[in-house]
């Protein structure tokens, strides 16, 4: 029988169960709601998201992470346009990228699967990180 659901999402299944196998959209909502208490309580990270709203993000949040576990495709804005003019630095997209590792691990989630989601995150990178201010923009096509 499943004993510790062991027989799920870890043979043939195993490139495209990695939501399931985790429990769902339910522990990823866990997670992004970890995450971004993580984000609201670093100061470096904090004064990105004053304008946010945190229902609305967490949401979508939650169902990029979703999709990426899934291999689906996110039915959201791109993140160049989610990301655009906000002015991300290097050091703030790997702060970023590490409170979600984190939280992952502190909600149970195997290593592996941490690390395939880090993974599958690295070709957004330079989605995300934008040099130049929107003042920048703004000038260049006065
Ligand atoms: C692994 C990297 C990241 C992923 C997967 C990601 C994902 C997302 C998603 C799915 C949204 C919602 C998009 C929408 O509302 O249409 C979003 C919004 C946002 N992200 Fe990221 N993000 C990442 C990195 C960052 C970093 C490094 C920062 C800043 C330090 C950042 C700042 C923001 C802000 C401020 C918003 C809200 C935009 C708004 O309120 O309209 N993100 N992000």
């Amino acid at each position: 029988m499943a004993a510790k659901g062991a027989d799920r999402g870890t043979r043939e299944d195993s490139v495209t169960s990695l939501l399931d196998s985790i429990g769902g959209k339910e522990a990823v909502k866990v997670v992004v709601d970890r995450f971004y208490q993580a984000v609201w309580d670093d100061a470096i990270l904090a004064e990105y998201f004053v304008d946010s709203d945190r229902e609305r993000l967490k949401a979508h949040q939650t169902a990029f992470v979703s999709a990426a576990l899934d291999e689906a495709p996110y039915l959201g804005r791109s993140m160049r346009a989610a990301h655009a003019g906000a002015g991300i630095d290097s050091e703030s997209y790997d702060r970023m990228v590490g409170h979600l590792a984190h939280a992952m691990a502190d909600s149970a989630i195997p290593t592996p699967v941490i690390e395939s989601v880090v993974r599958r995150l690295s070709p957004l990178r330079s989605e995300i990180l934008q040099d130049a201010e929107p003042a920048a923009y703004a000038e260049a096509l006065a």
